[in-house]
């Protein structure tokens, strides 16, 4: 399997290296940071729907929930609730922010070790709640473990990674959050009958931090980071390592290289905020990521179960239907995994978002028709129509958008500003992930199902970013990247010097 020096078809060279055990595994076990994102996302939805968890902590939702005659877009709007989804992805801004620093100061393995620990912490938390003042403490040590994975997590597959590879092996990430999502959801419909089972759906939360926690002793330090941090020989050592191949100097002297860059580089957030030629990266991956919030994804995540109680299913129907949404998720990242090195991002991208757009549209124009302010919905058989809608929704998304919004931003950035630039990408999908977690119950009060039609124009507005901005970074190496595609690009090339 080993690589030829030059890749005709990009014009990029590629350095020689084979997929080896060792990076599969790397990848695999850091990718375990996803399990415990997903868990976080797919659990939050279910255990906010849960009567005896209403109960305890927000028993003046348990009431509205239940009266008769409640406007049915308006059930569960409460902000005191959502802040118990949303809190976390606060506590992630501030993680990630200081995740940038520990990863580039110490290196990408202690940041995923650290991440393993805030996270079991945060589960113990939730497990023994006994009043909202813990549920919420909890919740903010989780958000620390996902803002700590997710800046390392995909940066450090992309430096691990063999050019070739990098998209399929990065995609690992994305497809062990929807891992992680299905499970909760599994989990939450195991314990949705039990007394207390809230406690052990947010307590299952412990098991993919141990996983991780275990795993990244087995780890290596990618060689960016050693090499950055003038670990030369150790760096050349794990080149050997992971490339499988003896011949290294030229991807060693790139990195060399990069690092020299980099380490002149004392601010990296002043570098990449000042310097023109960091615009082009910076604005699409940023961009990405609020695009990816924004084609409404985490409305069915966190809250398929009370949409589907919204259509009108009982407790646990709508438990099953989103079982079944996170199970297409799973599948369709599989796709993903394949076609990201072979088809390439922009294609897939620009697919999905017109997948999601036509099913957006629809799901809108069904519930304007049939869910009315009061009274149950019309028509038998909407809710099995609208699980299909989201089920197609939700794949678009899985083999596009979700897995790219992570890829994308980790390979873009030179290496004096990849922790900083994907810092910004890190926040963008936090901040943007905590106004949806916080103001979606709201907005479809207020909006209905006019809401649906919001996500789909944003779907348009993606589709066309991709086009026209959005150079393709299949196959090419990350340390090539502004040379071959940012310099190259109609719309950026004006960012740099001659
Ligand atoms: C997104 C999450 C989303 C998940 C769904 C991730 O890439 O960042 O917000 O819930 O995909 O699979």
């Amino acid at each position: 399997m080993a690589v030829g020096s030059m890749n005709v078809e990009e014009g990029t060279k590629a350095f020689p290296a084979k997929l080896t055990f060792q990076v599969f595994l790397c990848c695999v076990i850091a990718a375990v940071g996803g399990l415990m994102f997903g868990y976080d996302i797919g659990i939050s939805g279910g255990v906010t729907s849960m009567d005896t968890f209403l109960l305890d902590f927000f028993p003046h939702v348990y009431e509205k929930k239940h009266r008769v005659h409640e406007n049915n877009y308006c059930k569960f709007d409460d902000q005191l609730l959502q802040l118990f989804t949303s809190s976390l992805y606060l506590a992630g801004i501030f993680a990630s922010f200081i995740a940038s620093y520990v990863s580039r100061a110490f290196g990408r393995k202690p940041t995923i070790i650290s991440a393993s620990i805030f996270f079991l912490v945060g589960a113990i938390l939730n497990l023994s709640a006994q009043n909202l003042g813990m549920l919420i403490g909890g919740r903010i040590l989780l958000g620390f473990g996902i803002g700590f994975g997710n800046q390392t997590v995909p940066l450090f597959i992309s430096e691990i990674a063999p050019a070739k590879y990098r998209g399929g092996l990065n995609v690992m990430f994305q497809f062990l959050i929807t891992i992680g999502i299905l499970a909760a959801s599994y989990v939450n419909y195991l314990t949705s009958t039990l007394k207390n089972g809230w406690r052990y759906s947010l307590g299952g939360a412990a098991v993919p931090a141990l996983i991780l926690l275990i795993g990244s002793f087995f780890i290596h330090e990618t060689p960016a980071s050693l090499i950055e941090r003038g670990k030369d020989e150790k760096g050349k050592q794990v080149l050997r390592k992971i490339r499988g191949v003896e011949d290294i100097e030229l991807e060693f002297n790139e990195i060399k290289y990069a690092t020299e860059v980099s380490t002149k580089v004392k601010s990296p957030f002043k570098e990449l905020f000042t310097n023109r030629e960091n615009r082009p990266p910076l604005v699409c991956g940023t961009l990405l990521q609020f695009f990816q919030q924004f084609t409404g994804i985490n409305v069915v995540m966190f809250y398929a179960p009370v949409l589907f109680q919204t259509m009108g299913s009982g407790n646990n129907a709508s438990l099953i239907s989103t079982v079944v949404t996170n199970g297409v998720n799973a599948v369709a990242t599989i796709i993903s995994l394949v076609m990201v090195d072979l088809a390439g991002r922009k294609c897939l991208l620009v697919e999905g978002a017109i997948q999601m757009t036509a099913t957006q549209m629809t799901i809108g124009g069904i519930l304007l028709a049939h869910l009315k302010l009061v009274g149950p919905i019309t028509g038998h058989a909407v809710p099995l129509i609208v699980l299909v809608l989201i089920c197609i929704y939700v794949s678009g998304f899985a083999w596009s958008w979700g897995p790219l919004g992570w890829l994308v931003p980790s390979e873009i950035y030179p290496l004096e500003v990849r922790n900083a630039g994907y810092f910004c990408a890190v926040a963008m999908n936090m901040v943007c992930t905590f106004i949806i977690g916080q103001f979606f119950l709201s907005a479809l009060c207020r909006f209905r199902s006019y809401l649906f039609f919001f996500f789909g124009v944003m779907n348009i507005a993606m589709g066309l970013f991709v086009v026209y901005y959005l150079p393709e970074t299949k196959g090419v190496p990350v340390e090539e990247m502004a040379e071959k595609r940012w310099k190259t690009h109609s719309r950026w090339k004006k960012y740099f010097k001659d």
